[in-house]
Protein backbone atom coordinates (compact mmCIF):
# COMPACT_ATOMS: atom_id res chain seq x y z
CA UNK A 1 0.00 0.00 0.00
CA UNK A 2 1.39 3.58 -1.11
CA UNK A 3 0.89 6.02 1.22
CA UNK A 4 -1.13 8.75 -0.27
CA UNK A 5 -0.40 12.69 0.48
CA UNK A 6 -2.82 13.13 2.99
CA UNK A 7 -4.65 16.43 0.66
CA UNK A 8 -8.06 17.08 1.39
CA UNK A 9 -9.46 14.66 -0.83
CA UNK A 10 -7.52 12.10 0.33
CA UNK A 11 -8.93 12.94 3.92
CA UNK A 12 -12.28 12.84 2.65
CA UNK A 13 -11.91 9.11 1.02
CA UNK A 14 -10.39 8.22 4.15
CA UNK A 15 -13.38 9.13 5.99
CA UNK A 16 -16.16 7.44 3.86
CA UNK A 17 -13.91 4.08 3.95
CA UNK A 18 -14.10 4.52 8.01
CA UNK A 19 -17.97 4.36 7.75
CA UNK A 20 -17.93 1.54 5.14
CA UNK A 21 -15.86 -0.44 8.19
CA UNK A 22 -12.89 -0.20 6.61
CA UNK A 23 -8.88 0.09 7.91
CA UNK A 24 -7.31 3.91 7.39
CA UNK A 25 -3.75 4.89 9.09
CA UNK A 26 -3.21 8.04 9.61
CA UNK A 27 -0.79 10.59 11.27
CA UNK A 28 -0.82 12.06 14.62
CA UNK A 29 1.63 13.97 16.52
CA UNK A 30 3.06 10.96 18.66
CA UNK A 31 3.22 8.16 15.87
CA UNK A 32 1.13 6.90 13.14
CA UNK A 33 -2.59 5.31 14.18
CA UNK A 34 -4.55 2.59 12.60
CA UNK A 35 -8.03 3.91 12.87
CA UNK A 36 -11.45 2.25 12.63
CA UNK A 37 -14.72 3.33 13.20
CA UNK A 38 -15.12 3.12 17.07
CA UNK A 39 -18.68 2.18 16.77
CA UNK A 40 -18.88 -0.18 14.49
CA UNK A 41 -17.46 -3.66 16.57
CA UNK A 42 -16.86 -5.76 13.51
CA UNK A 43 -14.39 -2.52 11.75
CA UNK A 44 -12.70 -2.89 15.23
CA UNK A 45 -11.94 -6.61 14.90
CA UNK A 46 -10.24 -5.53 11.88
CA UNK A 47 -7.50 -3.59 13.28
CA UNK A 48 -6.88 -6.78 16.19
CA UNK A 49 -6.45 -9.09 12.81
CA UNK A 50 -4.31 -6.73 10.59
CA UNK A 51 -1.65 -6.13 14.03
CA UNK A 52 -1.85 -9.40 14.97
CA UNK A 53 -2.83 -8.28 18.77
CA UNK A 54 -4.77 -9.99 21.20
CA UNK A 55 -8.51 -9.05 21.53
CA UNK A 56 -8.23 -8.22 25.15
CA UNK A 57 -5.53 -5.40 24.71
CA UNK A 58 -7.98 -2.36 24.70
CA UNK A 59 -7.63 0.82 21.98
CA UNK A 60 -7.46 4.43 22.50
CA UNK A 61 -10.69 6.30 20.80
CA UNK A 62 -9.35 9.42 19.38
CA UNK A 63 -12.12 12.20 18.72
CA UNK A 64 -12.07 15.59 17.28
CA UNK A 65 -13.01 17.77 20.14
CA UNK A 66 -13.30 17.56 23.89
CA UNK A 67 -16.94 17.87 23.66
CA UNK A 68 -17.36 14.25 22.43
CA UNK A 69 -15.91 12.87 25.94
CA UNK A 70 -19.88 12.81 27.60
CA UNK A 71 -20.79 10.48 24.17
CA UNK A 72 -18.11 7.94 25.16
CA UNK A 73 -17.41 8.20 28.90
CA UNK A 74 -20.26 6.90 31.24
CA UNK A 75 -18.97 10.11 33.30
CA UNK A 76 -16.92 12.78 33.28
CA UNK A 77 -15.00 14.09 36.24
CA UNK A 78 -13.83 17.09 36.55
CA UNK A 79 -10.30 15.69 36.32
CA UNK A 80 -11.03 14.52 33.11
CA UNK A 81 -12.14 17.92 32.07
CA UNK A 82 -9.04 20.20 33.79
CA UNK A 83 -6.21 17.83 31.82
CA UNK A 84 -8.62 17.90 28.08
CA UNK A 85 -8.98 21.67 28.67
CA UNK A 86 -4.84 22.31 29.47
CA UNK A 87 -3.85 18.92 26.99
CA UNK A 88 -6.05 18.34 24.15
CA UNK A 89 -5.48 18.45 21.50
CA UNK A 90 -2.33 16.75 22.67
CA UNK A 91 -0.17 13.56 23.47
CA UNK A 92 -2.21 12.31 26.16
CA UNK A 93 -5.10 9.88 26.35
CA UNK A 94 -7.54 9.50 29.56
CA UNK A 95 -9.16 6.32 30.70
CA UNK A 96 -12.58 6.83 32.17
CA UNK A 97 -15.50 4.25 32.45
CA UNK A 98 -17.56 3.54 29.44
CA UNK A 99 -20.67 3.91 28.18
CA UNK A 100 -22.80 1.01 27.73
CA UNK A 101 -22.86 1.75 23.78
CA UNK A 102 -19.06 2.08 23.51
CA UNK A 103 -18.06 -1.57 21.99
CA UNK A 104 -16.45 -4.32 23.86
CA UNK A 105 -14.06 -4.72 21.08
CA UNK A 106 -12.99 -1.47 22.21
CA UNK A 107 -12.20 -1.59 25.23
CA UNK A 108 -10.38 -5.33 25.09
CA UNK A 109 -13.93 -6.33 27.36
CA UNK A 110 -13.15 -3.94 30.07
CA UNK A 111 -15.56 -1.60 31.42
CA UNK A 112 -13.38 2.08 30.72
CA UNK A 113 -12.26 3.47 27.89
CA UNK A 114 -8.88 5.27 26.72
CA UNK A 115 -9.93 8.55 24.94
CA UNK A 116 -7.54 11.33 23.19
CA UNK A 117 -7.78 14.44 20.86
CA UNK A 118 -4.39 14.21 18.75
CA UNK A 119 -2.88 17.25 17.91
CA UNK A 120 -2.11 16.98 13.84
CA UNK A 121 -3.83 18.71 11.64
CA UNK A 122 -4.58 16.00 9.11
CA UNK A 123 -6.22 13.52 12.46
CA UNK A 124 -8.04 16.26 13.28
CA UNK A 125 -9.63 16.94 9.97
CA UNK A 126 -10.01 13.05 9.58
CA UNK A 127 -11.72 13.24 12.83
CA UNK A 128 -14.19 16.03 11.41
CA UNK A 129 -14.94 14.68 8.45
CA UNK A 130 -15.72 11.49 9.87
CA UNK A 131 -17.67 12.52 12.90
CA UNK A 132 -17.67 10.08 15.47
CA UNK A 133 -15.00 8.00 17.52
CA UNK A 134 -11.88 6.18 15.60
CA UNK A 135 -10.40 3.27 17.80
CA UNK A 136 -6.58 3.69 16.73
CA UNK A 137 -3.22 1.72 17.89
CA UNK A 138 -0.21 2.12 17.01
CA UNK A 139 -0.11 1.08 13.18
CA UNK A 140 2.66 -1.45 13.78
CA UNK A 141 2.16 -5.12 13.97
CA UNK A 142 2.23 -5.93 17.55
CA UNK A 143 4.63 -5.92 19.47
CA UNK A 144 7.27 -4.40 16.87
CA UNK A 145 8.38 -0.73 16.97
CA UNK A 146 5.82 2.10 16.32
CA UNK A 147 5.57 3.89 13.28
CA UNK A 148 6.46 7.42 13.03
CA UNK A 149 6.49 7.69 9.23
CA UNK A 150 4.09 6.53 6.60
CA UNK A 151 6.73 4.49 4.80
CA UNK A 152 7.21 2.81 8.40
CA UNK A 153 3.11 1.88 8.04
CA UNK A 154 3.67 0.46 4.75
CA UNK A 155 6.40 -1.76 5.81
CA UNK A 156 4.06 -2.84 9.08
CA UNK A 157 0.88 -3.46 7.54
CA UNK A 158 0.89 -4.06 3.84
CA UNK A 159 -2.49 -4.01 2.09
CA UNK A 160 -3.52 -4.79 5.49
CA UNK A 161 -5.01 -1.01 5.13
CA UNK A 162 -7.41 0.79 2.80
CA UNK A 163 -5.60 3.71 2.25
CA UNK A 164 -2.22 5.66 4.30
CA UNK A 165 -2.55 8.76 4.43
CA UNK A 166 1.19 10.20 4.98
CA UNK A 167 1.19 13.57 7.08
CA UNK A 168 4.80 13.40 7.09
CA UNK A 169 7.07 12.36 10.20
CA UNK A 170 5.57 12.69 13.81
CA UNK A 171 6.87 15.56 15.91
CA UNK A 172 6.62 13.80 19.74
CA UNK A 173 7.71 10.43 18.53
CA UNK A 174 6.66 8.67 21.31
CA UNK A 175 3.06 7.22 22.29
CA UNK A 176 0.95 9.42 24.60
CA UNK A 177 1.04 9.96 27.73
CA UNK A 178 -1.73 7.84 29.83
CA UNK A 179 -3.96 8.82 32.72
CA UNK A 180 -6.33 6.41 34.35
CA UNK A 181 -8.85 8.19 35.61
CA UNK A 182 -11.25 5.71 35.90
CA UNK A 183 -11.50 5.28 39.92
CA UNK A 184 -9.75 6.40 42.91
CA UNK A 185 -6.42 7.99 43.05
CA UNK A 186 -5.21 9.14 39.22
CA UNK A 187 -2.66 6.71 37.67
CA UNK A 188 -0.60 7.06 35.51
CA UNK A 189 -0.01 4.04 32.92
CA UNK A 190 2.07 4.97 30.30
CA UNK A 191 4.45 8.27 30.21
CA UNK A 192 4.90 10.46 27.35
CA UNK A 193 6.52 13.65 26.46
CA UNK A 194 3.85 15.56 28.86
CA UNK A 195 5.92 15.56 32.17
CA UNK A 196 4.68 13.87 35.29
CA UNK A 197 4.58 17.59 37.12
CA UNK A 198 2.84 19.34 34.19
CA UNK A 199 -0.15 16.34 34.65
CA UNK A 200 0.30 16.96 38.92
CA UNK A 201 -0.43 21.17 38.67
CA UNK A 202 -3.62 20.35 36.95
CA UNK A 203 -4.86 17.99 38.29
CA UNK A 204 -3.67 19.49 42.05
CA UNK A 205 -2.76 16.10 43.01
CA UNK A 206 0.03 13.19 42.52
CA UNK A 207 -0.17 10.71 40.46
CA UNK A 208 0.21 7.13 41.22
CA UNK A 209 3.34 6.03 39.69
CA UNK A 210 3.95 2.90 37.53
CA UNK A 211 7.15 2.09 39.93
CA UNK A 212 4.22 1.91 42.86
CA UNK A 213 1.96 -0.16 41.38
CA UNK A 214 2.85 -4.16 40.50
CA UNK A 215 -0.40 -5.08 38.56
CA UNK A 216 -0.05 -4.52 34.85
CA UNK A 217 -3.54 -2.85 33.60
CA UNK A 218 -1.50 -1.61 30.20
CA UNK A 219 -0.16 -4.00 27.80
CA UNK A 220 1.88 -1.08 26.23
CA UNK A 221 3.86 -1.71 30.13
CA UNK A 222 4.51 -5.30 29.24
CA UNK A 223 8.00 -6.13 29.20
CA UNK A 224 8.58 -6.54 25.41
CA UNK A 225 7.18 -4.43 23.20
CA UNK A 226 7.93 -1.65 21.20
CA UNK A 227 11.02 -4.23 20.08
CA UNK A 228 13.34 -4.72 17.29
CA UNK A 229 13.82 -8.12 15.88
CA UNK A 230 17.67 -7.88 16.24
CA UNK A 231 18.94 -8.66 20.17
CA UNK A 232 19.09 -4.96 21.94
CA UNK A 233 21.32 -4.36 24.97
CA UNK A 234 20.65 -1.14 26.87
CA UNK A 235 24.34 -0.21 28.31
CA UNK A 236 25.76 1.87 29.97
CA UNK A 237 27.44 4.91 28.55
CA UNK A 238 31.04 3.87 30.34
CA UNK A 239 30.83 0.25 29.20
CA UNK A 240 29.39 0.87 25.61
CA UNK A 241 33.21 0.65 24.02
CA UNK A 242 34.17 -2.19 25.91
CA UNK A 243 30.83 -4.47 25.02
CA UNK A 244 30.85 -3.11 20.93
CA UNK A 245 34.54 -4.33 21.30
CA UNK A 246 34.13 -7.41 22.86
CA UNK A 247 31.21 -8.13 20.34
CA UNK A 248 33.27 -6.94 17.28
CA UNK A 249 36.46 -9.31 18.14
CA UNK A 250 33.68 -11.89 18.08
CA UNK A 251 33.09 -11.15 14.49
CA UNK A 252 29.41 -9.94 14.84
CA UNK A 253 27.71 -7.04 13.35
CA UNK A 254 26.87 -4.64 15.76
CA UNK A 255 24.84 -1.41 15.57
CA UNK A 256 24.80 1.44 18.33
CA UNK A 257 22.48 4.24 19.21
CA UNK A 258 25.16 6.26 20.48
CA UNK A 259 23.64 9.46 22.87
CA UNK A 260 26.89 11.12 24.08
CA UNK A 261 30.11 8.55 22.99
CA UNK A 262 32.53 8.28 20.26
CA UNK A 263 33.45 4.65 18.92
CA UNK A 264 36.12 3.97 16.81
CA UNK A 265 35.34 2.99 13.18
CA UNK A 266 35.25 -0.65 12.46
CA UNK A 267 33.93 -2.48 9.46
CA UNK A 268 31.30 -4.39 11.29
CA UNK A 269 30.17 -1.36 13.01
CA UNK A 270 26.82 0.69 12.51
CA UNK A 271 26.72 3.90 15.01
CA UNK A 272 23.41 6.24 14.82
CA UNK A 273 24.10 8.87 16.74
CA UNK A 274 21.02 10.32 18.73
CA UNK A 275 20.38 14.12 19.23
CA UNK A 276 21.17 15.97 22.48
CA UNK A 277 17.59 17.11 23.66
CA UNK A 278 14.84 14.27 25.27
CA UNK A 279 12.37 16.08 22.41
CA UNK A 280 14.72 15.28 19.57
CA UNK A 281 16.04 11.90 20.77
CA UNK A 282 12.12 10.81 21.30
CA UNK A 283 11.06 12.15 17.71
CA UNK A 284 13.93 10.15 16.12
CA UNK A 285 13.88 6.91 18.65
CA UNK A 286 11.46 4.79 16.60
CA UNK A 287 13.19 5.74 13.00
CA UNK A 288 16.69 5.25 14.74
CA UNK A 289 15.80 1.57 15.41
CA UNK A 290 13.56 0.71 12.71
CA UNK A 291 17.03 1.70 10.59
CA UNK A 292 19.37 -0.31 12.33
CA UNK A 293 16.52 -3.32 12.68
CA UNK A 294 16.89 -3.46 9.07
CA UNK A 295 20.47 -3.96 8.74
CA UNK A 296 21.16 -7.75 9.28
CA UNK A 297 23.24 -7.10 12.47
CA UNK A 298 23.74 -9.29 14.84
CA UNK A 299 23.36 -6.62 17.83
CA UNK A 300 22.00 -3.33 19.02
CA UNK A 301 23.87 -1.64 21.78
CA UNK A 302 21.88 0.91 23.11
CA UNK A 303 23.53 3.78 24.93
CA UNK A 304 21.76 4.47 28.08
CA UNK A 305 20.82 8.38 28.21
CA UNK A 306 20.60 10.41 31.15
CA UNK A 307 18.12 8.96 33.91
CA UNK A 308 16.26 11.84 35.32
CA UNK A 309 12.70 12.32 35.31
CA UNK A 310 12.58 14.16 31.92
CA UNK A 311 13.79 11.24 30.32
CA UNK A 312 11.41 8.82 31.68
CA UNK A 313 9.18 8.20 28.15
CA UNK A 314 12.50 7.46 26.63
CA UNK A 315 14.13 5.57 29.15
CA UNK A 316 10.63 3.30 29.30
CA UNK A 317 10.43 2.84 25.01
CA UNK A 318 13.55 1.90 25.59
CA UNK A 319 13.16 -0.46 28.38
CA UNK A 320 10.91 -2.10 26.28
CA UNK A 321 13.03 -2.30 23.32
CA UNK A 322 16.22 -3.67 25.03
CA UNK A 323 17.59 -5.84 27.38
CA UNK A 324 19.77 -4.32 30.36
CA UNK A 325 22.91 -4.92 30.78
O1 LIG B 1 0.00 8.05 21.03
C1 LIG B 1 -0.86 7.18 21.04
O2 LIG B 1 -1.59 6.96 22.02
C2 LIG B 1 -1.01 6.32 19.78
C3 LIG B 1 -1.64 7.18 18.69
C4 LIG B 1 -1.98 6.41 17.46
O3 LIG B 1 -2.74 7.87 19.19
N1 LIG B 1 -1.81 5.16 20.04
C5 LIG B 1 -1.34 4.13 20.79
O4 LIG B 1 -2.21 3.05 20.87
O5 LIG B 1 -0.25 4.12 21.32
P1 LIG B 1 -1.79 1.61 21.37
O6 LIG B 1 -2.96 0.74 21.16
O7 LIG B 1 -0.53 1.21 20.73
O8 LIG B 1 -1.61 1.80 22.91
C6 LIG B 1 -2.78 2.03 23.66
C7 LIG B 1 -2.49 1.80 25.11
C8 LIG B 1 -2.26 0.34 25.42
O9 LIG B 1 -1.14 0.22 26.26
C9 LIG B 1 -3.54 -0.03 26.13
O10 LIG B 1 -3.39 -1.06 27.04
C10 LIG B 1 -3.93 1.26 26.81
O11 LIG B 1 -3.63 2.21 25.85
N2 LIG B 1 -5.36 1.28 27.06
C11 LIG B 1 -6.36 1.49 26.20
N3 LIG B 1 -7.56 1.39 26.80
C12 LIG B 1 -7.32 1.10 28.09
C13 LIG B 1 -8.15 0.87 29.21
N4 LIG B 1 -9.47 0.90 29.13
N5 LIG B 1 -7.53 0.61 30.39
C14 LIG B 1 -6.18 0.58 30.48
N6 LIG B 1 -5.35 0.78 29.44
C15 LIG B 1 -5.90 1.04 28.27
MG1 LIG C 1 1.26 0.34 20.30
Amino acid sequence: MTPRPADAVAIHEAAQLLKQGRLVAFPTETVYGLGADASNAEAVRGIFAAKGRPADHPLIVHLADKSMLPDWAAEVPASAWQLAERFWPGPLAVILRKKVSVPLAVTGGQDTVALRVPNHPVALQLLQAFGGGIAAPSANRYCRISPTQAAHVAEELGDAVAMILDGGPCQVGVESTIIDLSGGQPRLLRPGQLSVAAIEAVLQQTLLLPEAVSEIRAPGMMAVHYAPVTMALLCPAQDLAKLAQTFLDGHQRVGVLAYQQDLPAHPLLVVEHMPDSVAAYAQALYASLRKLDGLQLDRILVEQPPQTEAWRAVNDRLGKAAVAV
